[in-house]
Order: structure tokens, then C-alpha cells, then sequence
């Protein structure tokens, strides 16, 4: 049964994180002109009116990205992203947030391939309705964790793969830690973001063990903590590792990460930036 629904929590911090990792290594992978696969395999409606019904009790963007682009000074990483953000909203106003398959397309050039996974029936009815007139887009009510079976290798031999599960099931946590070596080995030389929620208990704690001791390519692991550990009950940090990060991922995260943890935590808010996956040496 699917009871998440991401319209609850669209612009939310966890968002906002995750969305500024996945536009940089975007714009990282496009600085090279062939043609890339975007692959979503987990990836809501796409884009989400923050006065709907579903959004309008908790506005959890007014600690997100409603917050972030209050501020001045972001750096470059930040910058784009938001700028991205006031071009779909009124001046000085969010009343509509992307969701991760809008912030792609507005990275991708047309020669660009995407394949949009969407479970939840109305979710993915508007996520096929928002990308009904793009060439080269498929949005498949499918598993997104079987998809990667029958989409990877791409035939652009290039690519990024969002993998951002709602985690509203424990075992999902072991699915992905199975799934992604799996993509891995059928498409070697992807980009691989994964998104994971830190949670008391640490539930993501063995996935993270599996992967750092399965995983064969390298891979940076990131984190936001909104305050010091166990100081608050509920969801209060979150992370994302990518395998094969981009050329340049990493010294945009290094300037935006510090950045985001001033603007969105607590007193004691921090970050990580290191390697779960050791580049290997030549
Ligand atoms: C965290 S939300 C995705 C948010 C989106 N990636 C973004 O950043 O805007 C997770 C989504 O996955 C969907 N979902 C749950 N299980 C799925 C599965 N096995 N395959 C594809 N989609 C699934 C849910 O309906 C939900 O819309």
C-alpha cells in the first residue's frame, strides 16, 4: 500500500538537500555535450502547488526553501538551484516547488533521454500530464527499484540515476542496498544518487554498512544534520551518497553543505562530506 504522499513535505529541508546535490551534479554531467540518460526511479508528481490542500496545514517549505531564498550569498551550487526555483514562482513569493524531475528537466538539453518511475496512481497521472509534450521521456507506473534491471546500460552510455525512496517500509532500506550494486554492475560508469533520511535508531545505518562494503566504484557520502544528534524526535538530518560523483560534485558540495546548514539547522547544525568508497589509487 502506498501511503506516502511527497506533496505533504515538497520544498521541506530534505528536499532542499537533495535538490541541490542532484541540480550540481547536473550541471556537472552537461558540461559535456554527448547525451545522458536522467533516470528517476522513485519520482513523485513532479511539481507541487504549495497552496493545495495537501500542502497548505504543514508548509513544511517555509523551513525549506522558503527559507533558503530569503537569504543572500548563496554560493554558485545554491544559487542555481534557487534561481531555478524564482523562475516558476511570483517575485518574492514560492507558491509552487519542483520535485526532482522538474529540477532535471531544467538541466537536461532536448537531446537528453528520461525515465520517470511512479508507483502512487495519481502521482504518477500528474507526472505524465507535466511531461506529456517532452521528447525522449518515458513515465512508467512501474517499480522503480525492478526498473533499473530493464533501463541500465542506457545507450548513451552516460547517465544519472536518482534513487530516493520513501523509506515508509523497513525493508526498503534492504531492497535499495540489493538494487543499487545491482545497477551498478549493469551500468558501471552511471552517476548514482541515494537519498536517505537519518532518523533516531539510525535506520539507515546498515544499508549504509552493505553499500560501503558492496559498492565497487567510488562514492562520496553527504550529510545535513539540523542540530546536534539526539536533540530532536523525528527526522532531523538527512544524507545522500553518490557513486561516480562528477567531476567538480565535490568542491561545489564542500561550499554549499556549510551553506545550507547556517541557513536551514540549529545552533550545532552539521555536515559530512567524505568517502564511503575511497576513489582507487592509480
Ligand atoms: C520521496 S518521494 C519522491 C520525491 C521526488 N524524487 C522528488 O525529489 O521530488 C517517493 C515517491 O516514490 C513513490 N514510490 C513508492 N514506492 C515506489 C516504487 N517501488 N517505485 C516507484 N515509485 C515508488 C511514492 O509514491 C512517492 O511519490
Amino acid at each position: 500500500m502506498l501511503s506516502y504522499r511527497h506533496a505533504f513535505h515538497a520544498g521541506n529541508f530534505a528536499d532542499v538537500f537533495k535538490h541541490v546535490v542532484l541540480h550540481c551534479a547536473l550541471e556537472c554531467l552537461v558540461r559535456k555535450p554527448t547525451p545522458l540518460l536522467y533516470m528517476d526511479t522513485h519520482a513523485g508528481a513532479g511539481r507541487y502547488a504549495l497552496d493545495g490542500h495537501m500542502a497548505s496545514s504543514a508548509r513544511e517549505a517555509d523551513g525549506g526553501a522558503a527559507r533558503v531564498l530569503a537569504e543572500s550569498g548563496a554560493p554558485a551550487g545554491v544559487g542555481h538551484y534557487l534561481a531555478q526555483i524564482r523562475s516558476m514562482n511570483p517575485p518574492g513569493r514560492l507558491t509552487h516547488y519542483p520535485g526532482s524531475p522538474e529540477i532535471a528537466r531544467g538541466l537536461l538539453r532536448d537531446e537528453d533521454r528520461m525515465v520517470l518511475c511512479e508507483l502512487h496512481p495519481a502521482d504518477h497521472a500528474a507526472l505524465a500530464a507535466l511531461f506529456a509534450q517532452r521528447p525522449r521521456t518515458q513515465v512508467l507506473a512501474s517499480d522503480g527499484l525492478a526498473a533499473l534491471k530493464s533501463q541500465l546500460p542506457p545507450a548513451e552510455r552516460r547517465g544519472l540515476v536518482l534513487i530516493d525512496p520513501p523509506y515508509e517500509r523497513a525493508e526498503e532500506y534492504r531492497l535499495v542496498a540489493t538494487a543499487l550494486p545491482e545497477g551498478l554492475k549493469r551500468f558501471a560508469t552511471g552517476t548514482y544518487l541515494l537519498w536517505y533520511p537519518r532518523l533516531p535508531g539510525d535506520a539507515a545505518a546498515p544499508m549504509l554498512k552493505r553499500l560501503g562494503n558492496g559498492l565497487s566504484a567510488p562514492t562520496l557520502r553527504l550529510e545535513l544534520a539540523l542540530g546536534p544528534a539526539g536533540d530532536r524526535p523525528g527526522m532531523d538530518g538527512c544524507g545522500m551518497l553518490v557513486v561516480n560523483p562528477p567531476w567538480g560534485l565535490e568542491a561545489a558540495m564542500r561550499e554549499a553543505l556549510p551553506w545550507l546548514a547556517a541557513h536551514l539547522g540549529r545552533r550545532g547544525a552539521r555536515t559530512k562530506i567524505e568517502w564511503l568508497v575511497p576513489p582507487r589509487a592509480n
